[in-house]
């Protein structure tokens, strides 16, 4: 089999590259990891894992996948479609036809892919043929999403220690992931794009106010990491509609809430919770610095 040359894993042990060829990604030491059949790759090192399954269990994972695809969060796939097609240069470069306008993009804790699922089909319905991988600290995520979008490349991996060569990504996709600035940083190729979501103060504020006495809204973030400039910030709010009890359900077991609260508790939100507030809080930055005219 020919090695995949054109992608750019790289080896947790040692950090050079890894090449593909019969089934494995291996790197000239040798350290060598094996495709699964689902065709991730996991690359977490145990020093990496701070417990025997982390990150989400299969059963957020399979809740997020049922409320994901029924479209709820479209509103957000879409805005950040539209960012990548506003900030990158393949969204403004105009190629003769013979040549593609190509994007590389990485998804920083891509939890079971609906989102870079959906962001490729949103770039390639722009023309614009994405190069897209993706890291979850959860195995179970990952199975999913390899499983959902056999286009891309994906890895068991922790985004504090990200397994992709420098200076490779055109962009960067966060959505309500833990990761590192610093390896944002460092993946994202000079004037890379990093998009942050993060929560907004109302998002399923409803939800919150069932659960807890004193219920806190979200604090947004107005830091600019060191290294980046701020492009853009955009809040994005609008009402969800849960008319059907398993699909509150899916939105429950796919919160922190569902695995805190009492059945009795439990029972009552699901019976009530019928709509619901999404508030997205979205920042755009550019690893380019700011020109200061000096
Ligand atoms: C709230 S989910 C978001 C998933 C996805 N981005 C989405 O919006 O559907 C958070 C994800 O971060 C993952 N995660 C937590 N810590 C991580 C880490 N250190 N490295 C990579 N992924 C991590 C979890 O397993 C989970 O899939
Ligand atoms: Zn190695």
């Amino acid at each position: 089999m020919q090695p995949i040359s054109s992608f750019f894993w790289r080896c947790p042990s040692c950090s050079l590259a890894l090449n593909y060829c019969d089934g494995a990604w291996t790197c000239e030491n040798k350290h060598s990891f094996d495709k699964a059949k689902e065709g991730y790759v996991n690359l977490l090192l145990a020093q990496h894992r701070n417990s025997k399954e982390p990150g989400d269990s299969k059963a957020m994972i399979t809740a997020r996948r049922r409320f994901l695809s029924e479209g709820y969060y479209q509103p957000l796939m879409d805005e950040i479609v539209a960012a990548l097609v506003k900030h990158t240069q393949a969204g403004v470069q105009s190629k003769p036809e013979s040549q593609e306008n190509t994007l590389s993009l990485f998804d920083a804790g891509c939890g079971e892919g609906q989102y870079l699922s959906a962001i490729f089909s949103g770039l390639v319905n722009q023309g614009i043929t994405p190069k897209v991988s993706g890291v979850d600290i959860s195995k179970p995520a990952v199975q999913k999403a390899a499983k959902l979008l056999k286009q891309g490349q994906f890895a068991v991996a922790s985004t504090y220690s990200v397994p992709l060569c420098s200076a490779t990504q055109d962009a960067v996709v966060q959505v309500f992931a833990p990761s590192s600035e610093q390896e944002i940083h460092r993946i994202l190729d000079d004037q890379g794009l990093w998009i942050k979501v993060s929560p907004g103060p109302e998002h399923l504020f409803e939800l919150k106010q069932k659960v807890y006495d004193t219920p806190e809204k979200h604090t947004v973030d107005t830091l600019v990491p060191s290294g980046f400039t701020l492009l853009e910030t955009k809040s994005l709010t609008f009402p969800m509609n849960l008319s059907s009890p398993e699909i509150r359900e899916a939105l429950l077991m796919m919160t922190p809430f569902y695995w805190q609260i009492s059945e009795t508790k439990k029972d009552a939100l699901l019976a009530s919770l019928m709509s619901l507030t999404a508030d997205f809080h979205i920042q755009l930055f550019s690893k380019a610095l700011p020109n200061t005219g000096l």
